[in-house]
Formats: C-alpha cells, structure tokens, sequence
C-alpha cells in the first residue's frame, strides 16, 4: 500500500491545482494522525485522505453528465445541492480508476462531505480531517473542534454538522437529508453522553 501512496501522491500533484493539492496533502496526514489517536490503520486513512477530493476539480455539470454516463444513479437531494456530487463521484473514481478495492476507504470518500449516521471510524477521520487540517481557516469553531478530534470524536463530528448545518441555512442554502440525518444521529449521541454524566 505505500508504494500505492507514493505514487498517487505523484499522480495527484500533476493533476490538482496547487491549493488543492495542498489540502488534499493536509488532509490525508491529518487523517494519518487521528488514526494514530484511533487505532486505525494509517496505510488506510493517508490513502483515503489522499483520494477524498479526487472529483473536485470537474465543475458540477461535468459529474452529472459522468454519473449519468456510469449509470450512478444520483437523489434528487445531490441534483439539488451538486456540490456534494464530487464526494460520490469520487468514490467510484476511488474504485475505477484509481483501484481502490477496500470498502472502508470508498466510504470514507463517499461520506467525507455530507456525513452519515452511524459512520466508520475511517469515515469520521476523514470526514473530521477535511474540516480540521491546519491550511483550513474560515470556520470559527476551529480552535474549538481540532483539539476535541483527539479527544472525543463523536462529539467532534456533532460539532462540525451542528456548524455546517447553521452555516448553510444561515445563508439559505439548501441543505442535503443525509446531512440532517447524519446531524440528528450525532445529535443522540452527544445528548445520551450528556444524560449519562448529570
Ligand atoms: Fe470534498
Ligand atoms: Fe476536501
């Protein structure tokens, strides 16, 4: 697997644009670190941390055409908000062209933006680690949320959809169900831990 890494990581240079590039390279390390924290495999979360944005740099229109040419069937949710699309399609990039066989690190890609209820360890390091990896500025619950990934990352994947789901309808922007979804699960968790401590 590590020759795979170094390779793709040759490969993905010559074809992101540098910021992208830079990202996708914070990324997969900072998804290699929570592994450390979680006991995943490294091999594992670089890779997946390497592939996850491997779709982003075809606009909107380009991956609905390729998803309707691959016959990927796509909800009417992802036709609504396109920008989750690269997530999908970049999982069955993950699986055909890049030769991904392992289930784990396509789920990891194919869940790194929305979110799901009851995710994977690796599914929630990358999903963290697209948020938390040290090139990203924006979000203001950051110095927040990147010392609680290493804590408590359940309570740090509620923390993030909590932000994102604000973030979007505070700007009237359509938000897709499985995020809500992901967001309620992660909701219960964080309520059932806190009725456990009163
Ligand atoms: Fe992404
Ligand atoms: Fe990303």
């Amino acid at each position: 697997m590590k020759e795979n890494i170094f390779n793709l990581r040759n490969e993905l240079k010559g074809n992101l644009n540098p910021f992208r590039y830079e990202h996708t390279i914070s990324v997969s390390f900072t998804s290699a670190a929570l592994a450390m924290c979680y006991g995943v495999n490294l091999d594992k979360a670089e890779l997946a941390g390497l592939l996850h944005d491997c779709a982003k740099h075809y606009r909107d229109e380009e991956i609905i055409k390729k998803c309707a040419r691959e016959s990927i069937l796509l909800t009417d949710d992802e036709r609504k908000a396109p920008a989750v699309l690269h997530a999908k399609y970049g999982a069955w990039l993950a699986e055909h062209k890049y030769k991904i066989k392992d289930d784990e690190i396509i789920n990891a890609i194919r869940w790194h933006t929305t979110g799901r209820p009851k995710m994977s360890l690796l599914e929630k390091i990358v999903f963290t680690a697209d948020y938390i990896e040290p090139r990203r500025d924006r979000a203001k619950d950051l110095s927040l949320v990147r010392p609680l990934a290493f804590k408590d990352l359940d309570e740090c994947v509620y923390r993030i959809l909590k932000g994102t789901l604000e973030y979007l309808e505070g700007k009237g922007n359509f938000v897709d169900s499985v995020s809500k979804q992901a967001y309620a699960y992660y909701k219960q968790v964080h309520d059932d831990k806190k009725g456990e401590q009163e």
